[in-house]
């Protein structure tokens, strides 16, 4: 079976870089993207690059390269499907808000949908590629509805084929184009092979894992398990550092240089945020709870415990060493975005502690390089206040199109984010802006601590007990 046409259902952070790279290195190969947002699918068409609706380094290069070639973005989601005789489905799976499972399991409606979409739509022999992240067994659902529509003597057939989506974002085109594996979870050889035969186009052979399809659904949750638990690890650390004056830093270094450690993934921080590590988690928790392993899933579920309470942790340090009270002072948050070189804000920690702060009254203005002003509001629930009434004690914000104005008159610098625009600030003119005294929160180490303290600024700095 030699793959010629691709549709991707779904053009939002996964199936957008992805399906780049892959049209961008198989170029007899069509792919189309498609997706029921209008407003998204004409952002990807736009040929201001700038306009793309996902921010990654790099990904406006490649996207250059094939669109209009053998890359098209579309609303025609049937006319797509029935074209294509491989379709990825790569839509959202946010953590269930309501009904059995709410809080943790993962919502499968948009996967459902998509199942239904291409029974209904697909023509001759198609493979159906999960690449959203999905609980274990999800393929036996997709199958069943793949399978109800199977008439009998129809030339129409389909199989299934697991293959999560390991990207990081900021670093989305780097880790497509050079992946540390690539995962693919089956039981039809031919299937498994034209799928492989495509990532073999870049991929090497050795990196190309083949696995059955439970244990590629489960790899992907169990990767981001272990992944987050090594960050509220360092996170626990860092608390402990704080308070008996050890200094995360040279304590992840330390164990970072055990081969069976390594080094990376050991930043303390505010917390992981994104859209994966904590809904996938949570998955985790529920399944393990749904298959009679209530210790597993309390294991894992204190993993997002002790995240949420880094985020709490940070809030609460701010307002004690602010003599107790922020009601009415103004805090400058840098940084929004969950982490440095993307848009996204899903599950930023930026979230959890500014709403900690509105809480107490502060007044915030937020800057950060790429996140824009309407997705704050969005997830603050909180529209921009027109003037500050530093006196009502309700807590408001304000976006700041510049550092220096986010910092003018503030009390403290909060500094969320690790954007590179952060790291080598001129605190001495920053200082000169803002109230006295004044602090830094830094909440991500990344800014220089002789400049802080040099320029008057009382410095707090995550997982160090010296400052
Ligand atoms: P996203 O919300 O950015 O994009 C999903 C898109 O699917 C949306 O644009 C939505 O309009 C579209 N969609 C939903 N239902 C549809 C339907 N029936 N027909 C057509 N379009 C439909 O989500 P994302 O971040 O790209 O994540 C997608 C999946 O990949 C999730 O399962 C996620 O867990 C997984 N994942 C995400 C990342 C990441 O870094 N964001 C990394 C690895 C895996
Ligand atoms: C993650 C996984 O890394 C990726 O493999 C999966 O496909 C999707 O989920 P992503 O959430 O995009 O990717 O970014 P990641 O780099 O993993 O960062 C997640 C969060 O952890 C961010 O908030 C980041 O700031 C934080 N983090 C990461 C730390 O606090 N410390 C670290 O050492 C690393």
């Amino acid at each position: 079976m030699k793959v010629q046409r691709i549709c991707c259902i779904g053009a939002g952070y996964v199936g957008g870089p992805t399906m780049a790279v892959i049209a961008d290195r198989c170029p007899a190969i069509q792919v189309t993207v498609v997706d029921l947002n209008q407003a998204r699918i004409d952002a990807w068409n736009d040929s201001d690059l700038t306009k793309l609706p996902v921010y990654e380094p790099g990904l406006d290069a490649v996207v250059a390269r094939a669109r209009g070639r053998n890359l098209q973005f579309s609303t025609a989601v049937e006319e797509s499907i029935a074209s294509a005789d491989m379709v990825f489905i790569s839509v959202n799976t946010p953590t269930k808000t309501k009904g059995l499972g709410a809080g943790q399991a993962s919502d499968l409606r948009w996967v459902e949908a998509c199942a239904r979409q291409v029974a209904t739509a697909a023509t001759g022999h198609t493979v159906v590629v999960e690449k959203s992240t999905l609980p274990v067994r999800t393929a036996a659902a997709i199958k069943t509805i793949l399978e109800a529509a199977q008439e009998e003597g129809s030339s129409r057939s389909f199989s299934v084929l697991s293959n999560p989506e390991f990207l990081a974002e900021g670093t989305a085109i780097g880790d497509l184009e050079a992946p540390d594996r690539v995962l693919i979870g089956g039981e039809e050889t031919a299937s498994i092979d034209a799928l492989a035969e495509i990532y073999g186009h870049w991929v090497a052979p050795e990196k190309i894992l083949r696995t059955n399809l439970w244990s590629s659904e489960l790899s992907k949750l169990t990767a981001n398990a272990f992944l987050a638990q090594r960050i509220s690890s360092i996170n626990s650390i860092a608390a402990f550092c704080e308070a008996s004056g050890a200094d995360v830093r040279e304590v992840a270094r330390a164990i970072g240089f055990d081969s069976r450690i390594g080094p990376k993934f050991l930043n303390a921080g505010p917390g992981f945020g994104g859209s994966c590590f904590q809904k996938d988690i949570l998955n985790l928790v529920y399944l393990c709870r749904h298959f009679g392993l209530p210790e597993v899933a309390d294991y894992w579920e204190s993993v997002v415990t002790l995240n949420t309470w880094q985020q709490h942790r940070i809030a609460r340090l701010v307002v004690q060493q602010l003599f107790g009270t922020v009601t009415g002072k103004r805090l400058a948050i840098l940084g929004f975005a969950f982490k440095a070189d993307t848009n996204d804000t899903r599950e930023a920690p930026a979230i959890r502690i500014a709403r900690d702060l509105l809480e107490e009254g502060a007044q915030l203005s937020i800057h950060d390089p790429k996140v824009v002003e309407a997705q704050i509001s969005r997830d603050l629930q909180l529209e921009p206040a027109s003037e500050t009434d530093t006196l009502s004690g309700t807590g408001s914000w304000t976006p700041a199109t510049s550092i220096e104005a986010a910092v003018r008159g503030a009390d403290a610098v909060l500094v969320l984010t690790e954007w590179q625009d952060y790291r080598h600030l001129n605190w001495s003119d920053l200082a000169a802006l803002m109230r006295r005294p004044a602090w830094v929160f830094d909440a991500r180490a990344v800014v220089e601590p002789a400049a802080v303290q040099a320029a008057g600024l009382r410095l707090w700095r995550v997982g160090d007990g010296e400052s």
